[in-house]
């Protein structure tokens, strides 16, 4: 076949149901959180994630495809600021599900359309839109009975924090530069904080010596961060802090986290999501200085960690198939179509085809019930029903409008 999908991207059907209830649990139980859902659009200008996602981040320096001076969005935490201030938006509480667009190389886990589960959430710089975020998360995973997994904390403090933190790092890096891996080697250069994130062998034992960044926050961000802490244990949100978690966009300020699968079906690419705070990014873009928090997970990688199996989720609604050869009687098979509109009807009435292709074809779209209406019948006032099943025939004396298809296996089993 000449035309393929395009590497790292799915045509979904028999996932689509697993997709439908994945998204219905989780913006149902967003709204019910006093949620509002938010769609924006797939493009986006390139320069909106230069300015948040940053300019040495992967995201923006490699993964964006681009079209002129728009992109398919990597993320959608930069549009909904986006929206959020140019629109005036008042409620500051959004969620999504929503297919997100990265150039990675595909492996398993990984795509360059997948899709994100994900909220964001504007107010103040107190903890409470940590606990109330983590909490959400912690009952949407209780839902979806995942429990193989953990969640890992760190605090990156302020951005003035931060530009301490990174001299020391890079005077670190700097004297053993020449044993960093060559990957880490660039990044010394592009994005410092980066190297933390390597998973390369020659690297570990580097970044284990490396200062972290709680060394650098003033006493102001230790006892924020160490409230919410203590707010998270007293809420029973198991989280376990990585002193070297980092997370590769520029955004961040204060509390960030991951959610890493641990049941070991993920392979290579264990995040099951992350997020954390962004005080700085609303102002950054051009409005008020709003302090905000917010998640997104990964829906490949969840489907993944669920083992959720497509056989699981196929609909198992019976089929009835409505055949005739008079064409002149069809508005009354549409009529009794439209009276049942919770079950699942199929209308053939090709003379052309006669009754045999009519049941071929029946079969072959799985029916559960053929219901033939021949001339014959329709002269006797009767309806003939045949279960493709068994291959039984039964005939129901009356018109059809009175013939209840919600129950006919009960004319076989009397
Ligand atoms: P992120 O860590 O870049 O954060 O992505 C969140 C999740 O999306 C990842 O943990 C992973 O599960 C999934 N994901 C990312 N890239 C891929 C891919 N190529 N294929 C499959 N799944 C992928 C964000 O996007 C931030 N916007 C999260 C956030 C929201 N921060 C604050 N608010």
């Amino acid at each position: 076949m000449k035309y393929v999908v395009a590497p790292g991207m799915k045509d979904l059907i028999k996932e689509s149901p697993i997709y439908r209830k994945l998204e219905t649990d989780f913006i149902n139980l967003c709204l019910l959180n006093n949620f509002q859902e938010i769609r924006t659009p797939i493009l986006e200008s390139r320069d909106l994630f230069v300015r948040s996602v940053g300019e040495a981040s992967d995201i923006v320096e490699k993964e964006m495809f681009t079209c002129d001076d728009l992109v398919l969005r990597p993320e959608n935490t930069a549009p909904i600021v986006r929206a959020f201030l140019t629109q005036n938006l008042e409620n500051g509480r959004y969620c999504y599900f929503a297919p997100q667009f990265r150039k990675e190389r595909p492996q398993k886990g990984r795509f360059r359309q997948f899709y994100q589960y994900g909220f964001e959430m504007f107010g103040d710089n107190s903890p409470q839109l940590e606990i109330e975020g983590l909490l959400l998360i912690k009952s949407l995973y209780t839902q979806w009975k995942l429990s193989d997994f953990k969640i890992e904390v760190n605090y990156l403090g302020n951005f003035e924090e931060r530009a301490k933190y990174l001299e020391a790092l890079k005077d670190y890096f700097k004297s053993v530069y020449e044993s960093l891996s060559e990957t880490s080697k660039k990044r010394y250069e592009s994005n410092t904080l980066r190297i933390l994130d390597s998973k390369e062998l020659c690297d570990q034992m580097l970044i284990a010596n490396a200062p972290v960044i709680n060394d650098y926050l003033t006493e102001e961000s230790l006892n924020k961060w160490n409230k919410i802490l203590n707010l998270c244990s007293l809420l029973e949100i198991k989280v376990e802090v990585n002193p070297r978690l980092v997370r590769g966009l520029d955004y961040y300020t204060g509390l960030v986290f991951e959610v890493i699968d641990t049941s070991g079906n993920l392979g290579s690419q264990k995040a099951l999501g992350g997020g954390g705070r962004y005080d700085q990014l609303c102002a950054d873009l051009g409005g008020k200085s709003i302090p905000a928090f917010g998640f997104a997970g990964g829906v490949e990688r969840l489907i993944l960690a669920l083992n959720l199996n497509e056989e699981k989720f196929i609909d198992r609604q019976p089929l009835v198939c409505l055949i005739t050869n008079k064409p002149e009687i069809l508005p009354l098979l549409v009529n009794k179509k439209n009276l049942e509109p919770k079950l699942k009807i199929d209308i053939c009435f090709s003379p052309e085809m006669g009754f045999k292709k009519m049941f071929k074809r029946a079969d072959r779209l799985q029916a559960r019930f053929v219901i033939i209406l021949a001339e014959d019948e329709l002269s006797k006032n009767q309806v003939k029903i045949k279960d493709m099943t068994s291959g039984n025939e039964a005939t129901f004396k009356g018109a059809l409008s009175d013939l209840d298809l919600s129950s006919l296996e009960t004319l076989f089993t009397s």
